[in-house]
């Protein structure tokens, strides 16, 4: 019982500060993480000669048209006509089991289009629908020849400067390692990459050599929105949004919580109303990742503040926790940097009335 009471006011006390020793963790361990260790998946792999046919890129551009190369043709894409080097290139790594005929591509190859960017997909489906173990390590060599598909592109007039890279969980260690072999090809950065919500199974004990790290490009920006589950908490880039603290997010289905995998893939409306909405996600800064777990940064003093987003500030760096409503568009606005709009605090009003009818 008395266990109960604490906990009940642990949960109450993001809200109103009271004091309860919290040690559960030392009395019933820390948690290892969903899939925290794969034996073998950093053991080298290679892609025979036959297999990289199954690697290819797709092109999108001049009203949402699209162009396949495989790997073998691949360095064409400089003469596809959707194609402008002087403008901005995007290049998506997909997720495990993903392909860019499937809408997430799609939604994201549309948003970055109609911005003027160029647009590369990598099919790489055919070493990510796996067993996921092994698809975590056939992502590096996938993320070599893909790099060498961008240094042959480079010679055709891609400027790496204007190159970004955008991945989705798996994607985004994919995007490491594209990022990395093309610095050790080239001594050259790759702009930005920014990593939605990178996935931890298999990756969420690795070192910085392993899986997805600033060093990988000029900026690296990652948000986090499901760190205990499919997500990782560990901070990789030069900047890392902890949304709503990164472990779940709000329902926006009644009453019915927002769970692993609906917080993991919230990052996908996210991004895109945070293209649509550049201003609309301030985040601010906080010490550190236990501080944004607990949505206690809001009395940092100075509160430092940023917009997630393409129109990021380059120059921010460290832990930021963001706040968003529960339903599309997300956003709060300045609103954000105020605690009364925290999610957990606004849940507190369910139980505030006397009101207890079950069927409404
Ligand atoms: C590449 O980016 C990393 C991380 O941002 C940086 O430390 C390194 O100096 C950059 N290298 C070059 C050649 O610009």
């Amino acid at each position: 019982m008395i266990k109960f009471v604490c906990y009940a006011s642990i949960i109450l006390s993001m809200v109103q500060n009271n004091n309860c020793v919290m040690d559960s963790r030392a009395e019933f361990g820390y948690p290892a993480g969903l899939m925290s260790i794969c034996p073998g998946s950093t053991k080298p792999a290679l892609i025979p000669k036959s297999q990289l046919k199954y690697l290819s890129f797709v092109v999108q551009g001049n009203g949402r048209t699209r162009q396949k190369y495989s790997y073998w043709n691949a360095k064409n894409i400089a003469k596809d006509p959707r194609i402008n080097f002087k403008r901005k290139t995007l290049l998506v790594a997909i997720g495990y089991l993903d392909s860019p005929n499937l809408p997430i591509s799609a939604m994201f190859a549309n948003e970055y289009e109609e911005r003027g960017y160029n647009v590369i997909l990598v099919d790489y489906q055919r070493f990510a629908t796996v067993h996921y173990h092994l698809a975590t390590r056939l992502m590096r060599p996938v993320g070599m020849h893909v790099a060498e598909i961008l240094v042959q592109l480079t010679q055709n007039g891609l400027d790496p400067s204007k190159l970004e890279l955008l991945g989705f969980s798996l994607g985004c260690h994919t995007a490491s390692f594209i990022a990395r072999q093309f610095q050790t090809m080239t001594g050259r950065n790759i702009s930005t990459l920014t990593a939605l919500e990178p996935s931890g199974p298999c990756f969420r004990n690795l070192g910085p050599d392993d899986r997805l790290d600033a060093s990988n490009a000029d900026f690296v920006q990652v948000i986090h929105t499901n760190i205990d589950g499919y997500g990782m908490a560990t901070p990789m880039g030069h900047i890392d949004f902890y949304v709503n603290g990164g472990e779940y997010q709000p329902s926006d289905i009644g009453f019915y919580p927002c769970t692993t995998t609906c917080s993991h893939f919230r990052i996908l409306p996210l991004w895109v109303s945070a293209i649509k909405n550049p201003k609309k996600f301030i985040g601010m800064k906080c010490k550190d990742i236990q501080q944004a777990r607990d949505s206690d940064c809001y009395s940092n003093v100075p509160l430092e503040t940023t917009v997630m987003g393409l129109g990021i500030d380059r120059s921010k760096r460290g832990i930021f926790y963001l706040a968003t409503s529960k339903e599309y568009p997300y956003y709060l606005g300045s609103k954000g940097l105020k605690p009364e709009y925290v999610y957990w605090k606004t849940l507190t009003d369910i139980n505030d009335g006397d009101e207890t009818e079950i069927y409404t």
